[in-house]
Protein backbone atom coordinates (compact mmCIF):
# COMPACT_ATOMS: atom_id res chain seq x y z
CA UNK A 1 0.00 0.00 0.00
CA UNK A 2 1.60 3.51 -0.79
CA UNK A 3 1.32 5.67 1.65
CA UNK A 4 -1.61 8.43 1.63
CA UNK A 5 -0.93 12.02 3.52
CA UNK A 6 -3.28 12.61 5.58
CA UNK A 7 -4.82 15.30 7.51
CA UNK A 8 -6.73 14.98 10.84
CA UNK A 9 -8.97 17.69 12.13
CA UNK A 10 -9.64 17.30 15.71
CA UNK A 11 -12.81 19.04 17.11
CA UNK A 12 -12.40 20.21 20.44
CA UNK A 13 -14.58 23.91 21.13
CA UNK A 14 -17.16 21.96 22.66
CA UNK A 15 -18.39 24.12 25.70
CA UNK A 16 -18.37 21.15 28.31
CA UNK A 17 -20.91 22.67 30.43
CA UNK A 18 -22.50 19.65 31.58
CA UNK A 19 -18.83 18.49 32.84
CA UNK A 20 -19.56 21.03 35.61
CA UNK A 21 -16.42 21.50 35.64
CA UNK A 22 -14.15 24.42 34.83
CA UNK A 23 -11.78 22.79 33.18
CA UNK A 24 -12.14 22.27 29.47
CA UNK A 25 -13.66 18.80 28.65
CA UNK A 26 -11.34 17.27 26.50
CA UNK A 27 -8.30 17.68 29.22
CA UNK A 28 -10.60 15.47 31.61
CA UNK A 29 -8.69 12.49 31.88
CA UNK A 30 -9.06 8.77 31.17
CA UNK A 31 -6.25 6.26 32.39
CA UNK A 32 -4.02 9.30 33.24
CA UNK A 33 -4.02 10.85 29.92
CA UNK A 34 -6.29 13.94 28.54
CA UNK A 35 -9.17 12.89 26.28
CA UNK A 36 -7.91 14.80 23.71
CA UNK A 37 -4.19 13.17 24.49
CA UNK A 38 -6.17 9.35 23.66
CA UNK A 39 -7.49 11.13 20.18
CA UNK A 40 -4.36 12.30 19.73
CA UNK A 41 -2.68 9.17 20.12
CA UNK A 42 -4.94 7.38 17.70
CA UNK A 43 -5.06 9.58 14.94
CA UNK A 44 -2.43 9.07 12.08
CA UNK A 45 0.94 10.15 12.64
CA UNK A 46 4.05 9.96 10.98
CA UNK A 47 6.08 11.91 7.84
CA UNK A 48 2.63 11.51 6.17
CA UNK A 49 0.33 13.06 8.65
CA UNK A 50 -0.80 16.51 9.75
CA UNK A 51 -3.10 17.84 12.76
CA UNK A 52 -4.93 20.70 13.37
CA UNK A 53 -7.36 21.05 16.75
CA UNK A 54 -10.08 23.23 16.38
CA UNK A 55 -10.87 24.63 19.84
CA UNK A 56 -12.86 27.64 21.92
CA UNK A 57 -11.95 31.04 22.10
CA UNK A 58 -9.80 31.12 26.09
CA UNK A 59 -9.05 27.32 25.43
CA UNK A 60 -5.15 28.19 25.37
CA UNK A 61 -4.80 24.78 27.49
CA UNK A 62 -5.89 22.80 25.05
CA UNK A 63 -3.96 23.87 22.47
CA UNK A 64 -0.81 23.33 24.87
CA UNK A 65 -2.15 20.04 25.11
CA UNK A 66 -1.87 19.36 21.70
CA UNK A 67 1.07 20.82 21.30
CA UNK A 68 2.64 18.88 23.90
CA UNK A 69 1.78 15.28 22.29
CA UNK A 70 2.08 16.26 18.79
CA UNK A 71 4.35 19.25 18.60
CA UNK A 72 2.88 19.78 15.26
CA UNK A 73 -0.38 20.19 15.56
CA UNK A 74 -1.84 23.01 14.47
CA UNK A 75 -4.63 25.21 16.71
CA UNK A 76 -7.43 27.16 14.98
CA UNK A 77 -9.96 29.41 17.24
CA UNK A 78 -13.62 28.65 16.18
CA UNK A 79 -14.88 31.98 17.04
CA UNK A 80 -18.63 31.10 17.43
CA UNK A 81 -20.21 27.45 17.80
CA UNK A 82 -22.39 27.09 14.66
CA UNK A 83 -21.78 23.54 14.35
CA UNK A 84 -19.23 20.93 13.36
CA UNK A 85 -19.17 21.68 9.38
CA UNK A 86 -18.69 25.13 11.01
CA UNK A 87 -16.24 23.83 13.57
CA UNK A 88 -13.87 22.07 10.34
CA UNK A 89 -13.67 25.46 8.24
CA UNK A 90 -12.00 27.35 10.91
CA UNK A 91 -9.16 24.60 10.02
CA UNK A 92 -9.36 25.97 6.32
CA UNK A 93 -6.18 26.78 5.74
CA UNK A 94 -4.93 23.34 6.69
CA UNK A 95 -7.48 21.74 4.97
CA UNK A 96 -6.17 24.08 1.77
CA UNK A 97 -2.72 22.95 2.26
CA UNK A 98 -4.16 19.75 0.65
CA UNK A 99 -3.62 16.23 1.80
CA UNK A 100 -4.99 12.38 0.17
CA UNK A 101 -7.39 12.00 3.37
CA UNK A 102 -9.35 14.64 5.29
CA UNK A 103 -10.40 12.82 8.99
CA UNK A 104 -12.30 14.72 11.13
CA UNK A 105 -12.68 12.99 14.91
CA UNK A 106 -14.36 14.77 18.02
CA UNK A 107 -11.61 15.26 20.89
CA UNK A 108 -14.36 13.85 23.75
CA UNK A 109 -14.16 9.68 22.13
CA UNK A 110 -11.31 8.84 23.83
CA UNK A 111 -11.79 4.99 22.51
CA UNK A 112 -11.21 5.57 19.53
CA UNK A 113 -8.06 3.05 18.01
CA UNK A 114 -5.83 3.50 15.14
CA UNK A 115 -7.00 0.50 13.59
CA UNK A 116 -10.28 1.87 13.38
CA UNK A 117 -8.80 4.88 11.47
CA UNK A 118 -7.48 3.24 8.90
CA UNK A 119 -10.12 0.91 8.52
CA UNK A 120 -12.34 4.33 7.81
CA UNK A 121 -9.17 5.60 5.52
CA UNK A 122 -9.72 2.24 3.59
CA UNK A 123 -12.74 3.22 1.20
CA UNK A 124 -11.12 6.51 0.02
CA UNK A 125 -8.82 4.81 -2.07
CA UNK A 126 -11.63 2.46 -4.01
CA UNK A 127 -13.18 5.88 -5.06
CA UNK A 128 -15.41 6.61 -2.10
CA UNK A 129 -15.86 10.61 -1.60
CA UNK A 130 -16.76 10.10 2.08
CA UNK A 131 -16.70 7.65 4.70
CA UNK A 132 -18.57 7.82 7.76
CA UNK A 133 -17.96 6.04 10.84
CA UNK A 134 -21.38 4.21 12.13
CA UNK A 135 -22.28 2.07 15.35
CA UNK A 136 -25.29 0.15 16.68
CA UNK A 137 -26.37 2.23 19.64
CA UNK A 138 -28.14 0.30 22.41
CA UNK A 139 -30.20 3.38 22.92
CA UNK A 140 -29.89 5.92 20.08
CA UNK A 141 -31.39 9.25 21.57
CA UNK A 142 -29.64 12.53 20.51
CA UNK A 143 -27.62 10.50 17.69
CA UNK A 144 -27.60 11.45 14.40
CA UNK A 145 -29.00 8.08 12.22
CA UNK A 146 -27.45 7.08 8.76
CA UNK A 147 -29.79 6.12 5.98
CA UNK A 148 -28.62 3.36 4.39
CA UNK A 149 -29.77 2.11 0.61
CA UNK A 150 -27.82 -0.72 -0.37
CA UNK A 151 -24.04 -0.36 0.89
CA UNK A 152 -24.53 3.12 0.10
CA UNK A 153 -25.07 5.47 2.68
CA UNK A 154 -27.91 8.40 1.22
CA UNK A 155 -28.62 10.82 4.67
CA UNK A 156 -27.43 11.14 7.99
CA UNK A 157 -30.23 12.73 9.93
CA UNK A 158 -30.18 14.57 13.17
CA UNK A 159 -32.19 13.02 15.71
CA UNK A 160 -33.92 16.41 16.37
CA UNK A 161 -34.70 16.51 12.51
CA UNK A 162 -35.68 12.98 12.26
CA UNK A 163 -38.82 11.36 11.74
CA UNK A 164 -40.02 8.99 13.76
CA UNK A 165 -39.57 6.00 11.05
CA UNK A 166 -35.92 7.26 10.73
CA UNK A 167 -35.63 7.21 14.92
CA UNK A 168 -36.64 3.70 14.60
CA UNK A 169 -32.76 3.04 12.65
CA UNK A 170 -30.52 1.93 15.29
CA UNK A 171 -27.68 2.34 13.06
CA UNK A 172 -25.83 6.03 14.28
CA UNK A 173 -23.55 7.95 13.50
CA UNK A 174 -20.04 8.54 15.57
CA UNK A 175 -18.99 11.18 14.50
CA UNK A 176 -15.62 10.29 12.91
CA UNK A 177 -15.63 10.65 9.15
CA UNK A 178 -12.79 10.21 6.00
CA UNK A 179 -13.19 12.60 3.30
CA UNK A 180 -11.32 12.51 0.39
CA UNK A 181 -9.12 15.54 0.19
CA UNK A 182 -9.59 16.46 -3.05
CA UNK A 183 -13.26 16.91 -2.59
CA UNK A 184 -13.38 17.71 1.06
CA UNK A 185 -13.79 21.71 0.63
CA UNK A 186 -15.82 21.54 -1.72
CA UNK A 187 -18.15 19.22 0.02
CA UNK A 188 -18.01 21.23 3.78
CA UNK A 189 -18.15 24.36 1.85
CA UNK A 190 -21.80 23.43 0.12
CA UNK A 191 -23.14 22.68 3.85
CA UNK A 192 -25.81 25.02 4.97
CA UNK A 193 -27.97 25.12 8.14
CA UNK A 194 -31.26 24.67 7.61
CA UNK A 195 -32.34 22.89 10.11
CA UNK A 196 -34.63 22.50 13.56
CA UNK A 197 -31.27 24.20 15.26
CA UNK A 198 -30.09 26.42 12.21
CA UNK A 199 -26.53 25.18 12.57
CA UNK A 200 -24.05 24.20 10.16
CA UNK A 201 -24.29 19.90 10.64
CA UNK A 202 -20.88 18.47 9.06
CA UNK A 203 -23.26 15.74 8.86
CA UNK A 204 -24.86 16.79 6.27
CA UNK A 205 -21.87 16.59 3.78
CA UNK A 206 -23.68 13.13 3.07
CA UNK A 207 -26.19 14.52 1.51
CA UNK A 208 -24.19 16.83 -0.53
CA UNK A 209 -21.84 13.83 -1.93
CA UNK A 210 -25.39 12.61 -2.80
CA UNK A 211 -26.47 15.01 -4.92
CA UNK A 212 -22.63 15.83 -6.46
CA UNK A 213 -23.45 12.27 -7.43
CA UNK A 214 -20.26 11.06 -5.42
CA UNK A 215 -19.86 7.74 -3.30
CA UNK A 216 -20.74 8.00 0.63
CA UNK A 217 -19.93 4.58 2.64
CA UNK A 218 -20.35 3.67 6.75
CA UNK A 219 -17.48 1.51 8.46
CA UNK A 220 -18.94 -0.10 11.46
CA UNK A 221 -17.29 0.03 14.84
CA UNK A 222 -18.71 -1.33 18.25
CA UNK A 223 -20.46 1.23 20.62
CA UNK A 224 -17.89 0.77 23.67
CA UNK A 225 -14.73 2.92 20.78
CA UNK A 226 -17.04 5.56 19.73
CA UNK A 227 -19.04 6.73 23.37
CA UNK A 228 -18.42 10.29 23.28
CA UNK A 229 -18.05 12.30 26.72
CA UNK A 230 -20.71 14.84 27.90
CA UNK A 231 -20.70 14.09 31.60
CA UNK A 232 -18.85 12.85 34.46
CA UNK A 233 -20.83 9.68 34.23
CA UNK A 234 -19.81 9.47 30.51
CA UNK A 235 -16.08 9.62 32.03
CA UNK A 236 -16.28 6.86 34.52
CA UNK A 237 -17.96 4.73 32.08
CA UNK A 238 -14.93 5.39 29.43
CA UNK A 239 -12.19 5.01 32.11
CA UNK A 240 -14.07 1.38 32.63
CA UNK A 241 -13.65 0.44 29.53
CA UNK A 242 -10.15 1.82 28.63
CA UNK A 243 -9.03 -0.24 32.21
CA UNK A 244 -10.54 -3.59 30.65
CA UNK A 245 -8.44 -3.20 27.90
CA UNK A 246 -5.35 -1.69 29.17
CA UNK A 247 -6.09 -4.83 31.88
CA UNK A 248 -6.53 -7.80 28.79
CA UNK A 249 -3.71 -6.14 26.96
CA UNK A 250 -1.45 -6.43 30.10
CA UNK A 251 -2.42 -10.28 30.85
CA UNK A 252 -1.69 -10.69 26.82
CA UNK A 253 1.89 -9.19 27.31
CA UNK A 254 2.33 -11.66 30.07
CA UNK A 255 2.09 -9.30 32.93
CA UNK A 256 0.68 -11.50 36.06
CA UNK A 257 -2.67 -9.19 37.38
CA UNK A 258 -3.88 -11.39 40.48
CA UNK A 259 -6.93 -9.41 40.52
CA UNK A 260 -6.79 -7.64 37.23
CA UNK A 261 -10.01 -5.41 38.27
CA UNK A 262 -8.40 -4.05 41.17
CA UNK A 263 -5.20 -2.75 39.23
CA UNK A 264 -5.22 0.38 37.79
CA UNK A 265 -3.17 1.00 34.70
CA UNK A 266 -2.32 4.57 32.70
CA UNK A 267 -2.18 4.07 29.04
CA UNK A 268 1.11 4.77 28.63
CA UNK A 269 2.16 1.81 31.53
CA UNK A 270 4.84 -0.42 30.22
CA UNK A 271 5.73 -3.90 31.20
CA UNK A 272 8.88 -5.84 30.60
CA UNK A 273 8.13 -9.75 30.51
CA UNK A 274 7.04 -12.02 33.73
CA UNK A 275 6.00 -9.15 35.50
CA UNK A 276 3.49 -9.54 38.75
CA UNK A 277 1.63 -6.65 40.17
CA UNK A 278 -0.32 -8.33 43.26
CA UNK A 279 -4.14 -6.51 44.12
CA UNK A 280 -4.96 -3.13 44.73
CA UNK A 281 -2.40 -1.36 43.15
CA UNK A 282 -2.49 2.23 40.97
CA UNK A 283 -0.49 3.26 38.15
CA UNK A 284 -0.20 6.61 37.42
CA UNK A 285 1.08 8.22 33.63
CA UNK A 286 5.12 7.78 32.75
CA UNK A 287 5.71 4.11 34.69
CA UNK A 288 8.08 1.95 33.13
CA UNK A 289 8.44 -1.61 35.11
CA UNK A 290 11.38 -4.20 33.72
CA UNK A 291 11.69 -7.71 33.77
CA UNK A 292 10.50 -9.94 36.82
CA UNK A 293 9.76 -6.72 38.51
CA UNK A 294 6.95 -7.22 41.56
CA UNK A 295 4.44 -4.32 42.65
CA UNK A 296 2.85 -5.94 46.02
CA UNK A 297 -0.46 -5.02 47.01
CA UNK A 298 -1.47 -1.18 47.96
CA UNK A 299 1.22 0.41 45.74
CA UNK A 300 0.76 4.12 44.44
CA UNK A 301 3.48 4.37 41.61
CA UNK A 302 3.87 7.71 39.21
CA UNK A 303 6.19 8.83 36.52
CA UNK A 304 8.56 5.95 37.44
CA UNK A 305 11.05 3.42 36.50
CA UNK A 306 11.37 0.62 38.22
CA UNK A 307 14.47 -2.05 37.36
CA UNK A 308 14.31 -5.55 36.93
CA UNK A 309 13.56 -7.85 39.48
CA UNK A 310 12.88 -4.63 41.60
CA UNK A 311 10.42 -5.32 44.47
CA UNK A 312 8.05 -2.59 45.33
CA UNK A 313 5.54 -2.71 48.50
CA UNK A 314 3.45 -3.23 49.96
CA UNK A 315 2.22 0.12 50.39
CA UNK A 316 4.65 1.86 49.00
CA UNK A 317 4.47 5.24 47.51
CA UNK A 318 7.00 6.30 44.50
CA UNK A 319 6.29 9.88 42.79
CA UNK A 320 7.77 11.37 39.78
CA UNK A 321 11.08 11.24 39.19
CA UNK A 322 12.08 7.87 40.94
CA UNK A 323 14.20 5.56 38.99
CA UNK A 324 14.86 2.09 40.61
CA UNK A 325 17.90 -0.21 39.56
CA UNK A 326 18.17 -3.63 39.64
CA UNK A 327 17.02 -5.83 42.25
CA UNK A 328 16.31 -2.76 44.52
CA UNK A 329 13.83 -3.39 47.40
CA UNK A 330 11.45 -0.61 48.74
CA UNK A 331 9.70 -2.14 51.50
CA UNK A 332 5.88 -1.15 53.31
CA UNK A 333 5.52 2.95 54.05
CA UNK A 334 8.10 3.79 51.85
CA UNK A 335 7.77 7.17 49.80
CA UNK A 336 10.17 7.91 46.90
CA UNK A 337 10.37 11.31 44.91
CA UNK A 338 12.65 12.59 42.36
CA UNK A 339 15.58 10.20 43.45
CA UNK A 340 17.97 7.03 41.58
CA UNK A 341 18.57 3.95 43.37
CA UNK A 342 20.69 2.27 41.90
CA UNK A 343 20.79 -1.62 41.57
CA UNK A 344 20.43 -3.82 44.96
CA UNK A 345 19.86 -0.70 47.09
CA UNK A 346 17.17 -1.30 49.81
CA UNK A 347 14.98 0.82 51.96
CA UNK A 348 12.81 -1.53 53.38
CA UNK A 349 10.59 0.50 55.37
CA UNK A 350 8.81 3.49 56.73
CA UNK A 351 11.25 6.04 54.77
CA UNK A 352 10.88 9.01 52.78
CA UNK A 353 13.90 9.01 50.04
CA UNK A 354 13.54 12.64 47.95
CA UNK A 355 15.53 14.42 45.89
CA UNK A 356 18.50 12.33 46.12
CA UNK A 357 20.83 9.88 44.59
CA UNK A 358 21.54 6.39 46.42
CA UNK A 359 24.49 4.21 44.81
CA UNK A 360 24.29 1.01 44.66
CA UNK A 361 23.73 -2.14 47.26
CA UNK A 362 23.64 0.36 49.99
CA UNK A 363 21.00 -0.50 52.95
CA UNK A 364 18.83 2.07 54.41
CA UNK A 365 17.07 1.24 57.75
CA UNK A 366 13.40 1.62 58.70
CA UNK A 367 12.47 5.15 59.47
CA UNK A 368 15.10 6.99 57.41
CA UNK A 369 14.64 10.51 56.15
CA UNK A 370 16.09 12.42 53.37
CA UNK A 371 15.31 16.14 54.83
CA UNK A 372 15.25 17.79 51.53
CA UNK A 373 12.97 20.89 52.56
CA UNK A 374 14.25 24.01 54.84
CA UNK A 375 10.84 25.57 54.43
CA UNK A 376 11.98 28.06 51.39
CA UNK A 377 13.77 25.50 48.56
CA UNK A 378 14.44 21.50 47.87
CA UNK A 379 18.12 20.07 48.58
CA UNK A 380 19.68 17.07 47.29
CA UNK A 381 21.16 14.23 49.49
CA UNK A 382 23.62 11.74 47.70
CA UNK A 383 24.49 8.61 49.51
CA UNK A 384 27.59 6.61 47.76
CA UNK A 385 27.30 2.88 47.14
CA UNK A 386 27.73 0.04 49.71
CA UNK A 387 26.44 2.73 52.30
CA UNK A 388 24.74 1.50 55.41
CA UNK A 389 22.05 4.46 57.33
CA UNK A 390 21.42 2.97 60.58
CA UNK A 391 17.51 3.19 61.38
CA UNK A 392 16.00 6.18 62.39
CA UNK A 393 18.17 8.72 60.92
CA UNK A 394 17.67 12.44 59.62
CA UNK A 395 19.63 13.11 56.37
CA UNK A 396 19.34 16.89 56.23
CA UNK A 397 20.20 18.07 53.15
CA UNK A 398 22.20 19.14 51.26
CA UNK A 399 24.58 16.36 52.54
CA UNK A 400 26.87 13.62 51.22
CA UNK A 401 27.39 10.35 52.52
CA UNK A 402 30.50 8.82 50.69
CA UNK A 403 30.44 5.21 49.37
CA UNK A 404 30.67 2.20 52.32
CA UNK A 405 29.90 4.80 54.92
CA UNK A 406 28.12 3.71 58.08
CA UNK A 407 25.67 5.98 60.16
CA UNK A 408 24.97 5.30 63.83
CA UNK A 409 21.01 4.89 64.30
CA UNK A 410 19.17 8.26 65.25
CA UNK A 411 21.62 9.83 64.04
CA UNK A 412 20.81 13.54 62.94
CA UNK A 413 23.45 13.69 59.80
CA UNK A 414 24.29 17.94 58.67
CA UNK A 415 27.50 17.43 57.32
CA UNK A 416 29.18 15.14 54.36
CA UNK A 417 30.02 11.61 55.60
CA UNK A 418 33.71 10.54 54.31
CA UNK A 419 34.24 7.21 52.26
CA UNK A 420 34.19 4.13 54.90
CA UNK A 421 33.92 6.54 57.85
CA UNK A 422 31.89 5.86 60.38
CA UNK A 423 29.11 8.94 61.75
CA UNK A 424 27.44 8.75 65.05
CA UNK A 425 25.05 11.59 65.91
CA UNK A 426 23.93 10.76 69.50
CA UNK A 427 23.94 11.67 73.38
CA UNK A 428 26.16 9.51 75.14
CA UNK A 429 24.19 6.52 76.87
CA UNK A 430 24.33 6.56 80.57
CA UNK A 431 23.60 3.18 82.41
CA UNK A 432 22.95 4.00 86.46
CA UNK A 433 23.28 0.02 88.05
CA UNK A 434 19.63 -0.73 89.99
CA UNK A 435 17.98 2.65 88.71
CA UNK A 436 15.61 0.42 87.21
CA UNK A 437 14.93 -1.41 90.42
CA UNK A 438 15.15 1.18 92.59
CA UNK A 439 12.53 3.30 90.30
CA UNK A 440 10.28 0.66 90.71
CA UNK A 441 10.38 0.32 94.30
CA UNK A 442 10.13 3.66 94.74
CA UNK A 443 6.67 3.95 92.75
CA UNK A 444 5.51 0.52 94.24
CA UNK A 445 5.43 2.48 97.64
CA UNK A 446 3.93 5.46 96.65
CA UNK A 447 1.36 3.13 95.28
CA UNK A 448 0.21 0.96 98.06
CA UNK A 449 -2.49 2.13 100.47
CA UNK A 450 -1.62 3.82 103.69
CA UNK A 451 -0.56 1.28 106.89
CA UNK A 452 0.30 -1.38 104.41
C1 LIG B 1 -22.80 14.88 16.73
C2 LIG B 1 -23.28 14.52 15.34
C3 LIG B 1 -24.21 13.31 15.43
C4 LIG B 1 -23.48 12.16 16.08
C5 LIG B 1 -22.91 12.57 17.42
C6 LIG B 1 -21.98 11.51 17.93
C7 LIG B 1 -23.34 16.58 14.03
C8 LIG B 1 -24.21 17.66 13.51
N1 LIG B 1 -23.96 15.66 14.79
O1 LIG B 1 -23.93 15.28 17.48
O2 LIG B 1 -24.66 12.93 14.14
O3 LIG B 1 -24.34 11.06 16.22
O4 LIG B 1 -22.14 13.77 17.31
O5 LIG B 1 -21.55 11.79 19.22
O6 LIG B 1 -22.16 16.57 13.76
N2 LIG B 1 -18.12 21.15 18.05
C9 LIG B 1 -17.34 22.23 17.77
N3 LIG B 1 -17.94 23.36 17.31
C10 LIG B 1 -19.27 23.45 17.09
C11 LIG B 1 -20.06 22.35 17.40
C12 LIG B 1 -19.47 21.20 17.88
O7 LIG B 1 -16.12 22.18 17.93
O8 LIG B 1 -19.72 24.52 16.65
C13 LIG B 1 -17.48 19.92 18.52
C14 LIG B 1 -17.84 19.59 19.96
O9 LIG B 1 -16.80 20.00 20.83
C15 LIG B 1 -17.88 18.08 19.96
C16 LIG B 1 -18.21 17.73 18.52
O10 LIG B 1 -17.95 18.87 17.75
O11 LIG B 1 -16.61 17.53 20.26
C17 LIG B 1 -19.67 17.28 18.35
O12 LIG B 1 -20.54 18.29 18.77
P1 LIG B 1 -21.80 17.97 19.65
O13 LIG B 1 -22.51 19.23 19.94
O14 LIG B 1 -21.43 17.09 20.79
O15 LIG B 1 -22.68 17.14 18.58
P2 LIG B 1 -23.79 16.06 18.90
O16 LIG B 1 -25.10 16.75 19.10
O17 LIG B 1 -23.33 15.15 19.94
MG1 LIG C 1 -21.79 15.12 21.41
Amino acid sequence: MSARSSLTIVLAAGEGTRMQSSVPKVLHAVAGQSLLAHVLGAAPNGADASLAVVIGPDHRAVADEARRIRPDAASFIQRERLGTAHAVLAAREAIVRGADDLLVVFGDTPLISAETFARLRAPLRSGAALAVLGFRAADPTGYGRLLVEGDRLVEIREHADATPAQRATKLCNAGVMAFDGRKALRIIDAIGNANSKGEYYLTDAVGVVRDLGWEAVVIETSEDEVRGINTKTQLAEAEAVMQARLRKAALEAGVTLIAPETVYLAADTSFGKDVTIEPFVVIGPGVAIADGAVIHSFSHIVQASIGRHASVGPYARLRPGTSLGDGARIGNFVEVKAATLEAGVKVNHLSYIGDAHVGANSNIGAGTITCNYDGFSKHRTTIGEGAFVGTNSSLVAPVKIGNGAYIGSGSVITKDVPDDAMAVERSPQANREGGAKRYRELKTREKSPKGS
